[in-house]
């Protein structure tokens, strides 16, 4: 059994989901979640799933390694970002090498990099025109939004999109995916 722990920094839907898919599972478990943000809403969400948190600063993630040390000693064998905003430093990247997954509601590298999150993606593909959007989920490494990309999957996007229903369809995508490919991650782990 795989020890995952989740890192996220808002409302933590993607969080609650994977939990929920990875109770009774086989092959892993959620066992931690970890966040920036001590009013972030995925705290309440994992204390009622009964999931263990872990609140920490910028200077435990970057300077002090307490947030490496943590994930050590609670025998985290897999690392999940969903809607994590901050850097992740190489002492976590370097050791979870291959075994650190991202999710970024769009088809990167299109609508990547910095200043690329949450409304600010929906509200650029709108802009741009695009017909088409979507999910990438894949690896972190030390560079941001630049890891292998495991799967992307498409939506489209209508002529009267709002970020708002954009967001919502790129969202559903998100649930129905990103549990699977994480459980098809730990697999090839094994
Ligand atoms: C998701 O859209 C994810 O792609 C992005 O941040 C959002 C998090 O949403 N990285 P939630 O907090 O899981 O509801």
């Amino acid at each position: 059994m795989k020890n995952i722990a989740i890192f996220a920094s808002g409302n933590g839907s993607n969080a609650e989901n994977i939990i929920r898919y990875f109770t009774g599972n086989a092959y892993a478990k959620v066992t931690a979640v970890l966040t920036n943000n001590p009013r972030a809403k995925v705290l309440e969400r994992a204390a009622n799933l009964g999931v263990p948190t872990f609140v920490f600063n910028s200077r435990q993630l970057n300077e002090t390694g307490e947030v490496a040390a943590y994930l050590h000693r609670h025998g985290i064998g897999f690392v999940v970002l969903a809607g994590f905003m901050c850097f992740v430093p190489a002492d976590i990247t370097m050791r979870y090498e291959g075994r650190i997954l991202n999710i970024h509601p769009s088809l990167l590298p299109k609508f990547g990099g910095k200043g690329m999150w949450g409304h600010h993606v929906h509200e650029a593909v709108i802009a741009a025109g695009e017909k088409v959007s979507g999910i990438t989920i894949h690896k972190v490494n030390e560079f941001y939004d630049e890891g292998t990309i495991v799967c992307q999957k498409m939506c489209t996007v209508l002529p009267d999109d709002t970020p708002d229903s954009l967001a919502a369809r790129v969202h559903a995508l998100e649930y129905e995916w990103f549990p699977k490919v994480i459980e098809e991650e730990i697999i090839k782990n094994y």
